[in-house]
């Protein structure tokens, strides 16, 4: 491609970027057209012949991009939102376009260099030890796995803990591992969806008692159902006492760890052994970018390290980091581009305050739901942007119909899910930009449907 055609369909990319940004508030929240219409529009014979690049564009813009979950609408409420910002896409994109790769020193250590300060930042952020090291990977499900490997690589096997409120891809994460079904020991929760540290310590004596080998705890700190935190103090103690690796799924919540507030509530979040958070997440990056952080030096490298005679020349002086040995992948884009642009562009203060937003928003929904009680009770509280409601009489399948109506329209994104059985409708209302008539009509309108 000519360089002037290279520029001008690289502008009108740009166009069509800020133009979605600028048109977010006014358009569909979620949007799924028909397999048919779909396959009609995107499919079609492999195409032969060179073809209109400013057709392709329209069509991947106006089609495929239309027709998905816009996780940065301020009205995307449902599941995990995702609301990206401008200066971390614009780190995405010069990445991608100088086809960025960050997996070796020798052969990149521009990328790793910058991938080892954003994995500093984070650490320094959510105020974990000064000797952790991490990794980003492709979310918080790999970033998990990779986690689980390394406990295992550092501890041995044995049996791992958690609650029916983890988050299944982490039991998945185990299973793919190799954990055996008899490994893998779910607890209930108390009455605020919590793990109870009483049944844990209870559990791994009685494991114990019938010759198991306890090895991993996996806390949550913001599930996805309710937000809720484990009691991770009491939980380290617990891990300390019986020498079990502590593994906290942060990929939700423990974002809220760069505020004061958030932060109060995590006592005990730098004792992990391990802490996964997901940047895509709560954090204000594009898909995709996990991260795993481990506090004991070297494990990542003890677990995942190899050495083929074809890459020795890019791994040279000690000290220095290939982040190929970190994880599962070898060849590997940079993602800390967009975390380093984003942060040094906005800095951590906006983050914070974003973050903040986030955590305010759930609590002005809390209060509002209140505020009829006669229609709404509260099943859970706002904690760190997720609250729970059910609408007063209503079943599974009422909360459900009321909530694809509202989605439906495009208006807003909302999903139920069920707690110990029972449905409730779910509001997670992270993205800074919501603003609180997008709450209140959002409840008003699933209210009237
Ligand atoms: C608490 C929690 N853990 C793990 C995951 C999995 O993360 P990912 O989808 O990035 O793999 C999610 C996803 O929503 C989550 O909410």
């Amino acid at each position: 491609m000519e360089a002037e055609e290279m520029r001008r369909l690289g502008y009108r990319m740009v166009d069509l970027v800020v133009e979605n940004a600028l048109n977010r508030h006014a358009s569909p929240a979620i949007q799924a057209d028909t397999p048919e219409a779909l396959a009609q529009a995107l499919g079609g014979p492999l195409p032969e012949a060179p073809g209109d690049a400013d057709a392709a564009l329209d069509t991947l813009a106006r089609v495929a991009l239309a027709n998905m979950q816009h996780g940065d609408h301020p009205r995307y409420f449902a599941r995990v939102p995702g609301p990206a910002s401008f200066a971390a896409v614009l780190g995405e994109w010069l990445g991608t376009g100088f086809n960025t790769i960050a997996t070796s020193w020798g052969g990149g250590s521009g990328p790793s260099t910058v991938e080892l300060v954003a994995v500093r930042w984070l650490a320094e952020m959510l105020g974990l030890p000064e000797a952790t090291e991490g990794v980003l990977l492709s979310g918080g499900s790999l970033a998990s796995l990779t986690a689980f490997a390394t406990a295992r690589a550092e501890m041995g096997p044995g049996t791992a803990y958690f609650t029916d409120q983890t988050h299944s891809s982490l039991p998945r994460d185990l299973r793919l591992l190799g954990w055996a079904a008899d490994e893998l020991h779910m607890l209930p929760v108390d009455a605020g969806y919590r793990m109870d540290p009483a049944r844990l310590a209870a559990a791994i004596q009685a494991d114990r008692a019938r010759g198991r080998t306890p090895r991993m705890v996996i806390a949550t700190a913001g599930t996805t159902n309710t937000g809720a935190i484990d009691p991770l103090d009491e939980i380290a103690e617990i891990c300390a006492a019986h020498d079990l690796w502590l593994h906290v799924d942060g990929a939700y919540g423990a974002p809220a760890a760069i505020t004061a507030q958030g932060r109060a509530l995590m006592p005990g979040l730098a004792r992990a052994d391990s802490l996964v958070i997901d940047p895509h997440k709560w954090l204000f990056q594009p898909y995709d970018v996990g991260a795993c952080f481990v506090t004991r030096p070297g494990a990542l490298e003890r677990t995942f390290a190899m050495n083929p005679e074809y890459l020795r020349d890019v791994k040279t002086a000690p000290g220095t980091v290939n982040f190929g040995d970190r994880s599962p992948e070898l060849s590997r884009r940079s993602r800390a581009l967009k975390l380093w642009m984003s942060l040094t562009t906005y800095g951590a203060g906006r983050f914070r305050a974003a973050v903040a937003r986030g955590i305010a928003n759930a609590e002005f929904a809390e209060n509002y739901l209140r505020q009829n009680p006669a229609r709404w009770q509260v099943v859970t509280p706002a904690q760190i942007g997720v609250v729970t409601f059910a609408l007063v009489g209503a079943d599974a399948a009422e909360h459900a119909r009321r909530a694809k109506v509202v989605s439906d329209t495009g208006y807003a994104a909302v999903t139920s899910t069920l707690l110990n059985g029972v449905s409730v409708l779910r509001l997670c209302t992270i993205n800074p930009l919501t603003t609180e008539d997008d709450i209140r009509q959002t409840i008003d309108r699933l209210g009237a449907a």
